[in-house]
This record gives structure tokens, sequence and C-alpha cells, in this order.
């Protein structure tokens, strides 16, 4: 059977390289997307990985730049293949109360955890509907859904994102593709050790599980959303957050 080729942007960062990494023990050849002025960064990277998942790949691209996601995508299908799984994972934050927030930081925000999915999405859902099968998995984030003091930006981005979820999916269902979002709590990251010692407690406190949660389990949910046989969750949001936001 023909191997499922997986790309997920962000890829070498903190949630990212556990979703490589799941996706690439279940016999899936993984390319991970990463910033282009981090390449030396993603070259230790990927030494590092390729020890235990000969599978993985790394290419580069500026997610919030369309013609820069254009010409990843058509190196990848030269050098690795047609892409029928995609992880839109690239994200950051620029958290600032709202009435002190710079453009620059609302938008470099709008355009990498937003955007970007729009840039490579966009690219690879025509082959994907003509293929007959892909799984597209957005990573949002429970403060998209409850929202969170400090992160308008970021908020406004991943509430965003499940929107397009939802619409995408509606275009797609009948060609095979679904589109589905995973929606992580705090998650132990980079992105998280950077919080106030302060913050990140209550934030844990509110938590019902009372721990943060890790990347690993944020993957397991990912790469079941990829299994071909999961064929019947499409405009889904699936929570991974430990609790900490029930919606019915
Ligand atoms: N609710 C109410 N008040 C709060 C608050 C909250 N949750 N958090 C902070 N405040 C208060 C502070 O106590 C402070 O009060 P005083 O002025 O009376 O001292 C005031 O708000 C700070 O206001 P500023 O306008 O000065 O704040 P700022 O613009 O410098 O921003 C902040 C502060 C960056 C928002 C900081 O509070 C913070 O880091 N908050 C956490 C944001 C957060 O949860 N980010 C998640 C990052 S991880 C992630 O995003 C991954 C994921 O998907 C979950």
């Amino acid at each position: 059977m023909k191997k499922h080729i997986a790309l997920i942007t962000g890829g070498t960062g903190g949630i990212g390289t556990a979703i490589c990494k799941e996706l690439a023990s279940q016999d899936i050849i993984v390319v991970a997307n990463y910033f282009p002025a981090e390449k030396p960064q993603a070259e230790n990277w990927l030494i590092e990985v390729r020890n235990q998942y000969p599978n993985i790949f790394i290419a580069a691209a500026d997610v919030t730049d369309y013609d820069s996601c254009h010409d990843m995508l058509e190196s990848v299908k030269t050098d690795v293949g047609p892409i029928d799984i995609l992880v839109n994972c690239a994200g950051i934050t620029r958290d600032k109360t709202l009435k002190s927030m710079t453009p620059d930081q609302w938008n470099s925000v709008i355009n990498t955890n937003l955007n970007s999915a729009y840039n490579v999405t966009q690219q690879l859902i025509q082959e994907m509907m003509e293929r007959g099968f892909g799984r597209v998995i957005n990573i949002s984030s429970v403060n998209g859904q409850k929202g969170q003091f400090g992160q308008a930006n970021y908020s406004a981005a991943k509430a965003g994102l499940h929107g397009f979820t939802m619409a995408v999916a509606q275009e797609c269902a009948s060609k095979g593709v679904t589109v589905n979002t995973v929606s992580p709590g705090y998650i132990e990251t980079a992105m998280t050790r950077e919080l106030p010692e302060q913050v990140l407690t209550s934030i844990v406190n509110s938590v019902p599980l009372k721990r943060m949660g890790t990347a690993q389990e944020v993957a397991y949910a990912v790469a079941w959303l990829a299994e071909e046989k999961n064929a019947y969750i499409t405009g889904a949001n699936i929570p991974v957050n430990g609790g900490m936001y029930m919606s019915s």
C-alpha cells in the first residue's frame, strides 16, 4: 500500500515535533516545515530525529507568505511526493492587553496563526480532492474557544482557524477529504515556559486535571484524525485541554 505523506507546518516546534514523531512512528512519510531563518536549528533538529525516524524530512517556508508556501509545496511534491495529510501547526504568541497591543503584535499573530492556514491549505486542497483522499488538521487552542486575557490577537486567530475548518470541511466532504481542528490547552512547550510563573500557576489550578498537557497528548489526537479509517469526522473541534473548557 502506498505510504501517506504528511506536511506539518511549524513542525520543528514543541507540539510540531511530537506530531512529526507520532505520524512517523505510524509509517507515514513526514515533512516538517520550518521558518527559513531557522535553517541551522532545523538541520540540527533533523539530525536528532533522523536517528529514530529516517522517514522525516524538512522543508523551509515562511508560512505568512503565499509565494514562499508555493515554492515549498512544489519542492516537496518533486522531492518527496504528493501531500495527503496537512497539519497547520505554525503559531506564535505576542501577548499584550488590547489597549497597548501594537499593529505589529496584532498582524504578526494573525498572519502566522491564521493566514498561514489559507496560504498552505488553499494550494493543496484541490489536489487532495482530485485524488479522493486528504486529511487537514488545524491546530487551534482552548484560547480560541474561551478567549484569554492578554491574547486578543491569538484568541481571534485561533477562533478564526476553527471557522476556516468548518467552511473548508463542507467544501471537500464529498471528495474524501476531512478537515478538523485540534484545540490544545496549556501544553508543556517553550511557548508556555515564557509565561510569568504566577500566571501559569493560576491557569494550571483552573484545569480540572491540575496539570499541563504534553505535546505527545496532542499528537495522539492528531494522529487519530489523520488515520485513513477515521473518515466520518469532519468539521469537528477536538479539545485536548485537561477539561479546562468544556462545551456540548
Ligand atoms: N484576569 C484579570 N486581570 C489580569 C489577568 C487576568 N487573567 N492577567 C493579568 N491581569 C492583570 C494584572 O494583574 C495587572 O494588573 P495591575 O495593572 O492592577 O497590576 C494587569 O492585568 C496587567 O495589565 P497590562 O495592561 O499592564 O498587561 P500587559 O499588556 O503587559 O500584558 C499579559 C500582561 C502579557 C497579558 C500577562 O498578564 C500574561 O502573560 N498573561 C497570560 C496570557 C496567556 O495566558 N497566554 C497564553 C500563552 S500560551 C498559549 O497561548 C498556548 C495556548 O494555546 C494555550
